[in-house]
């Protein structure tokens, strides 16, 4: 089978599609022939091995794991020892398996890390989901505590966690302030944010509303601006090592609730998105979608961090 395999840290250029071992069925797992992935800034920090201090978790010298990738779609080829019975060959899937890596054309996975597909979604919608939706929706309710009264400024709206956090949070009932550039002010109302702040129109330094909740994706929030803009708050991404260990030090000793957390892969917030999904209200927006053979330049793309929505990846079938 194909797969794409990095032997060192670098740029696009590190991944090579080479050809190796097809993997088995392993007892407790699914094996999957991947039919679609997405692409996210996780992919290329492990890829550039950045920031460096992730090295102590990704290799220090080189990758650990050669293969890369996380947000998979696809269908179940063979169902390990223990799983008759909860899934069966030919049942369509998607899940997130950063520390399998699902660039590659068959993958073993855990139950654990997947949900069904909605009958006759497609591969790539599904695959878009993952990773970027299972931090929006555990952002907002599992950390964030949103409840449908209530509103959330969401900074970096436009982005794969930002575009769908807009919809969970409208789907919810709540009242969506989204803040991104002003190209894509009118993406943002389409998502069912109520209020739009350009940034790059008028900074988000004069924004005087106060919301209940603050979700940053964008990262380029500090203490200050949680403090200033919400009544608590949830951080998703950094633009800087820098900020991060900054918010982290403050939120200590400060008493204004800020979250930091890193979003787990479960089946029921695979479940939850899948359903929302199959109700019409939660659509990712694809603002480009590569072939397999194309993968290092979807990952290329994403790395400037302006993408509208999603970048997908489609395997050949
Ligand atoms: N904690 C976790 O578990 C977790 C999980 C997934 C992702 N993340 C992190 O979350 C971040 C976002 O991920 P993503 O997949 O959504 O990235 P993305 O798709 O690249 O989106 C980034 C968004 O940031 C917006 N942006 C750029 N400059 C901005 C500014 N000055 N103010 C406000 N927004 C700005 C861009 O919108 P415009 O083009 O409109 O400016 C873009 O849509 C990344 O740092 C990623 O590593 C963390």
């Amino acid at each position: 089978m194909k797969a794409y395999v990095m032997h060192r840290y670098g740029g696009p250029q590190v991944l090579h599609l080479e050809e190796v071992d097809q993997p088995g069925p392993l007892p407790g797992h699914l094996l999957v022939r991947v039919l679609a992935n997405s692409v996210n800034p996780a992919d290329w920090h492990v890829m550039r091995g950045s920031p460096i201090i992730a090295r102590m978790a990704f290799g220090l010298f080189k990758p650990r794991n050669k293969f890369l990738g996380g947000d998979f779609a696809g269908v179940v080829e063979q169902v390990g020892q223990g799983l008759e019975g909860q899934y069966r060959v030919g049942d369509h899937i998607f899940g997130e398996a950063l520390e399998v890596g699902t660039f590659r054309e068959y993958i073993n996975v855990k139950p654990s890390v997947c949900a069904l597909m909605p009958h006759g979604a497609q591969f790539v919608s599904m695959a878009c989901f993952p990773i970027a939706g299972l931090t929006a929706l555990q952002g907002l309710v599992t950390h964030g505590k949103l409840q449908p009264s209530e509103s959330v400024l969401i900074n970096g709206a436009s982005g794969g966690v930002g575009h769908l956090a807009v919809q969970i949070a409208t789907a919810m009932g709540a009242r969506v302030t989204a803040v991104c550039s002003n190209r894509n002010a009118d993406f943002a109302r389409s998502l069912g944010a109520q209020e739009v702040v350009a940034y790059d129109h008028k900074p988000l330094a004069s924004h005087s509303g106060q919301h209940h909740l603050v979700l940053d994706t964008h990262g380029n929030l500090g203490y200050a601006d949680f403090k200033r803009l919400g009544q608590r708050g949830v951080a998703i991404g950094f633009t800087t090592l820098a900020r991060m260990l900054a918010l982290a030090t403050l939120k200590t000793i400060g008493r204004h609730p800020i979250a930091i957390f890193t979003a787990q892969p479960n089946t029921a917030d695979l479940n939850t998105l899948a359903q929302m999904a199959e109700e019409g209200k939660l659509q990712p927006h694809i603002e480009k979608t590569y072939e397999f053979a194309e993968l290092p330049a979807a990952i290329a793309h994403i790395e400037a961090m302006r993408t509208r929505g999603k970048v997908a990846v489609a395997h050949a079938v």
